[in-house]
């Protein structure tokens, strides 16, 4: 028989994201955050080649971020109301960790595959933040995805692209469960 790690699988048989809206101050602190980011750097990463780094927003920075989505939202013409809720997220957020995603020239590992891990980073941090007791959400949101926001807000290079911003604070309620699939319906089992 295996060696059973009861508490690992029962933390992630039953894991659930807090929404962002419904978490509040404090968030972690330095010595917090260090243990989740050193956990999401020990995400599976073909190649070694690490193609993911960690931004993480204090609250002056996300009041910064806040204004620059009103500003971009102005420029790009996207409804009022859309904006205000994307804004809302940043000026809510007690701390935020940006999961950039920093793809590298390979021969071997095809880019894809380093989205992958990006996307792994995200949810391995996402996971120890909650294992930590912390209230946490993955949000990507219109503004991530707005290259000027990306270049003036996050300082990101031309090459890199923001894979999630993981929103982490104190939770003020549990949500109810949401449907999750019917296994039998997504799983193959092949033996021939
Ligand atoms: C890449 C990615 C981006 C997401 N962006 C958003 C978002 O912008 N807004 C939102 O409400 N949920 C977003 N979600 C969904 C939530 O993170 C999450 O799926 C939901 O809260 C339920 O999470 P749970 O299965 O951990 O309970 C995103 C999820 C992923 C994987």
């Amino acid at each position: 028989m295996p060696d059973r790690n009861a508490a690992a699988l029962d933390f992630l048989l039953t894991r659930r994201s807090r929404p962002a809206k419904t978490l509040t101050g404090p968030g972690p602190s330095r010595e917090d955050l260090m243990p989740m980011l050193t956990a999401a750097g020990r995400t599976p990463d073909h190649g070694k080649l690490e193609p993911w780094r960690f931004i993480v927003l204090q609250k002056p920075a996300l009041e910064r971020l806040g204004a620059l989505v009103t500003t971009r939202g102005a420029a790009l013409g996207i409804d009022e109301m859309k904006v205000k809720k994307e804004r809302h997220a940043y000026d809510n957020s007690p701390l935020a960790v940006v999961v950039v995603e920093s793809p590298k020239a390979s021969d071997k590992v095809p880019a894809i595959e380093q989205t992958y891990s990006a996307g792994a980073a995200c949810l391995q941090l996402l996971n120890a933040a909650l294992a930590s007791g912390w209230g946490a959400n993955w949000l990507s949101g219109w503004a991530s995805q707005d290259r000027v926001f990306m270049c003036d807000g996050l300082a990101l290079e031309d090459h890199e692209q923001v894979a999630g911003i993981i929103h982490i604070g104190t939770e003020t309620c549990t949500p109810p469960e949401r449907p999750r699939p019917d296994m039998e319906l997504i799983t193959t089992w092949v033996d021939n």
